[in-house]
């Protein structure tokens, strides 16, 4: 079979040519990467994990009219997903203090917001995906007004839907990011969300015990991530009976 033809290589992932028109095949890397790739590793399982996370957080907005690029999974690493023309933001929403936000303020990670609370970075590895406000976005043309609200808004119901579905598993939603994309249906513009929704993108705490169960354990050498994503997964009843790499069995109870 003739290689698939790469379209971009990033940090966590890789996107190839998809079938059809319009579509790419999203492969999900087991490569980690923190403080703009300064910190890296491999973690062997990741990429099926999160391929599984993304797929079971992208369905469940789409059940509730969330429209996302997930078309379907493909095998253990791979997922059919919709072309989008990304929105070069990465939309951050935050319930409670944590990473950036508790350093710039000087707050206590963990302390709730008296709302949610959404803000947008650039999306420019070479600058650190700087904080940028509004005004900026709209003035460089990245987005206009009613985009913004739209994304605002979009946001909002991504983070009640993911707040609420952690909650049900004992998991504090403390931040996540997502990213847009724009699709044309002949002259009309849609922003849908793409990319991924998975531990690596979210801030998740224990409620009872505040164990972080997310990228902050790579981050921070807080221990073994793929146990971490694990819980998560299991948690959550998206792994299949043996363990998502494939390998040994592992014990669910
Ligand atoms: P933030 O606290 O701003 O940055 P950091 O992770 O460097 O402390 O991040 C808020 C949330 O958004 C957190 O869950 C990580 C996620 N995020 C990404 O996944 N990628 C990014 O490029 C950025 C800026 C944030």
């Amino acid at each position: 079979m003739a290689r698939r033809k790469m379209i971009y290589e990033g940090k966590a992932k890789i996107l190839y040519e998809g079938p059809e028109p319009g579509t790419l095949v999203q492969y999900f890397k087991d490569d980690a990467t923190a403080f703009n790739a300064e910190k890296r590793d491999v973690i062997e399982g990741k990429g099926v994990l999160n391929n599984r996370l993304s797929e079971f957080f992208m369905t469940g907005l789409a059940n509730i009219g969330i429209p996302t690029h997930f078309i379907r999974r493909l095998n253990m690493r791979e997922q059919l997903i919709r072309a989008v023309e990304i929105v070069p933001l990465e939309v951050i929403v935050r319930n409670y203090a944590a990473g950036t936000m508790a350093k710039r303020l000087g707050m206590e990670e963990g302390t709730q917001l008296p709302r949610p609370v959404v803000e947008f970075s650039y999306k420019n590895d070479d600058l650190g995906d700087p904080l940028v406000p509004e005004e900026y976005i709209i003035a460089f043309g990245w987005a206009n007004q009613q985009d913004l609200d739209d994304i605002i808004a979009l946001a909002l119901r991504v983070n009640d839907f993911m707040s609420g579905v952690m909650m049900g598993v004992g998991i504090k939603l403390i931040d996540f990011k997502i990213e847009i994309g724009r699709v044309y249906d002949g002259d009309f513009m849609r922003l849908i969300i793409a990319d991924e929704i998975s531990p690596d993108s979210c801030r998740l705490w224990d409620i009872e015990t505040g164990q972080k169960l997310d990228k902050d354990v790579f981050r921070r050498d807080l221990g073994s991530l793929t146990d971490a994503y694990t819980e998560v997964a299991r948690r959550l009843g998206v792994l299949p009976k043996t363990s998502a790499t494939g390998a040994k069995p592992t014990l669910i109870n």
